[in-house]
């Protein structure tokens, strides 16, 4: 049965649901599972890093998988969450716990187009750094589809407890590189390398932290008011004040107006290894982050989120079984409850989809989550017709604008090795695309023999490579251009710009024209010989 709009409306404030952007290694992982220990799924951390000294847990963390369904690498992992005073006392079960939903974002270093995509299923992101690396390049691209989209931030300054930059040295960073206000909820006490605790600027009262043995457990904080912590901590709590005093003198007080505008960034202070600060990150995003919103249509007209069921698929992944061919289709939830086995229309198509054979991938039981809400993310399998950005929904009708595709840097093109092998390529080229794993340019001179790929990052490539030759036995030959930007263009500007040197003008599937260049000199010497060209620049996404 269908729950009434109250109840809809209660589960969607009590959601949460965000994304960590982090260059790889700032501690993602470690973060992930911290959060996972203070959300008192698992007992013990360590199942990520157990070499250094920490008790594995491996098996901990395997039990949990099993029995809920999730792991540090799913797509989205759903945890309920209750604010406590502090983080070693007991939440208790009087209160309605929040539902944190935190959508995972690829690790590896080579940046995709998948990336992009999840972050249209996020209301916030957590941007992670390391304390003695500051914001790194895979951080700020990320940081640009956060701004693009309007998707607060919130700043996570890891591995306080190691030797790193001052918190107004990290600040200056990020307001000077990317123009983001930070303004810090807590200030560590302590420098980077001797992490005591933190001083709650809102609160003026200090949290005080204990290490745990290979910080394996909920660290014990202490809560202490100023006239105590300046008798045990002297000189670093006078310095955290004062910090925080210049902080204000700035005005760099947390706002949520000028947080959910993407000025400001509350920022919070962290050790993931040693669980330090990882409570406070939790209640800064059930205090301060959305909660899920109602979405715009195509026609610019909102979806609410107690209006019947909608949802956009934002990632599809196939081939994770070989055995199977399966393809399963992720999708966030926009409004309305979702019941499995409902059968819901595909509005890219006007076809019925039957939930019935939907699999809700993350939660307490991978394969009884009967019902998810506005925010909740869920996979769908044997999703043949899905791709991403598609919508699906219950009556009335709705058809959310396309995710859009992204502003690709890397192109080359592909053949298939033997010529007996066309047929194939062609079908497995057609649904690679379909997935949204790679774009796909043609042009006439060069003939759909050899169509030429465009990715965000070059490791698409290697799994459109791979994905041929395992899922259809096509060998193929794949050999980068000499192209490194791309401009789209239109009907009249393309002879002119075909003439030109270092440039070649192509359509693309979805019917736009691109036209590719050598590197920025080329582009910038065309637009200044030919200002009447129409040349675009490509946005990161196309809304
Ligand atoms: P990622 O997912 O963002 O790539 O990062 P991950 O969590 O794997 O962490 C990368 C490295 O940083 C790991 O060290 C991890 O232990 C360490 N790390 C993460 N958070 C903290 C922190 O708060 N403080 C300190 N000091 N280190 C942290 P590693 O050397 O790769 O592994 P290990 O030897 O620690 O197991």
């Amino acid at each position: 049965m269908s729950s009434s709009p109250d109840t809809i409306a209660r589960e969607v404030r009590r959601r949460r649901t965000f994304a960590i952007i982090s260059h790889p290694d700032a501690g993602k992982s470690t973060m992930t599972e911290a959060l996972a220990l203070h959300a008192r799924m698992i007992s013990e951390a360590g199942a990520v890093h157990g070499k250094s000294g920490r008790k594995a847990t491996v098996s901990d963390w395997m039990e949990m998988e099993k029995a809920r369904g999730i792991s540090v690498s799913s797509t989205a992992l759903q945890f309920n969450y209750t604010p406590t005073g502090l983080a070693n006392e007991d939440p208790g079960d009087e209160v309605e716990p929040n539902v944190i939903n935190l959508v995972d974002t690829p690790g590896h270093a080579d940046f995709s187009e998948d990336t992009y995509r999840v972050l249209t299923a996020v209301d916030a992101a957590v941007m992670l750094i390391d304390a003695a690396k500051g914001l790194e390049p895979q951080t700020l691209k990320l940081f640009q589809v956060c701004r693009h989209r309007g998707i607060p931030v919130i700043t996570v300054v890891n591995k306080w407890d190691r030797p790193g930059q001052t918190p107004l040295e990290l600040i200056d960073e990020i307001s000077e590189r990317i123009g983001l206000t930070p303004t810090p909820l807590y200030v560590p006490v302590g420098i980077a390398g001797d992490f005591r605790g933190l001083y709650d600027r809102r609160s003026g009262s200090y949290v005080k932290f204990s290490r745990t043995a290979g910080g394996a457990k909920i660290a014990p904080e202490e809560l202490l008011d100023a006239q105590q912590a300046a008798q045990i901590e002297g000189d670093a709590w006078t310095a955290a004040v004062e910090e925080s005093e210049l902080l204000s003198e700035m005005g760099q007080d947390h706002d949520e107006e000028l947080f959910l505008a993407g000025a400001t960034s509350p920022m919070i202070f962290t050790s993931a290894m040693l669980n330090f600060g990882v409570r406070q990150l939790l209640e800064a995003l059930v205090e301060l982050a959305p909660a899920p919103a109602p979405r715009d249509d195509v026609d610019g007209k909102p979806r609410e989120v107690t209006d019947p069921f909608s949802a956009v698929v934002f990632k599809v992944q196939a081939g994770m079984d070989a055995s199977h061919r399966d393809r399963l289709a992720y999708m966030r939830i926009v409004s309305g409850e979702f019941e499995r086995g409902m059968v819901v229309t595909h509005a890219q198509t006007g076809r019925p989809f039957a939930t019935k054979y939907a699999q809700a991938v993350f939660g307490r039981d991978r394969s009884t989550v009967d019902t998810a809400y506005p925010g909740d993310v869920v996979g769908l399998v044997n999703a043949t017709a899905l791709a991403p950005g598609d919508t699906l929904y219950d009556d009335p009708a709705v058809e959310f604008p396309p995710i859009g595709s992204f502003a690709p840097e890397h192109f080359a093109t592909l053949r298939a090795r033997s010529a007996g092998k066309y047929k194939q390529f062609r079908k497995a080229m057609d649904q690679l695309e379909s997935e949204g794993v790679v774009q796909v340019l043609r042009n006439d001179t060069r003939g759909d023999a050899s169509p030429v790929l465009a990715a965000v990052g070059p490791m698409q490539f290697e799994v459109v490579t791979a994905r041929m030759l395992a899922e259809f036995t096509v060998e193929t030959e794949l050999e980068p251009l000499g192209y490194s930007l791309a401009r789209r263009t239109d009907d009249a500007s393309s002879p002119e710009l075909d003439r030109q040197r270092g440039v070649e003008v192509f359509t693309r599937t979805d019917g736009a024209r691109l036209a590719l260049f050598s590197d920025k000199w080329r582009l910038q010497f065309i637009e200044k010989e030919h200002p009447d060209l129409t040349l675009e620049p490509l946005v990161a996404a196309a809304d």
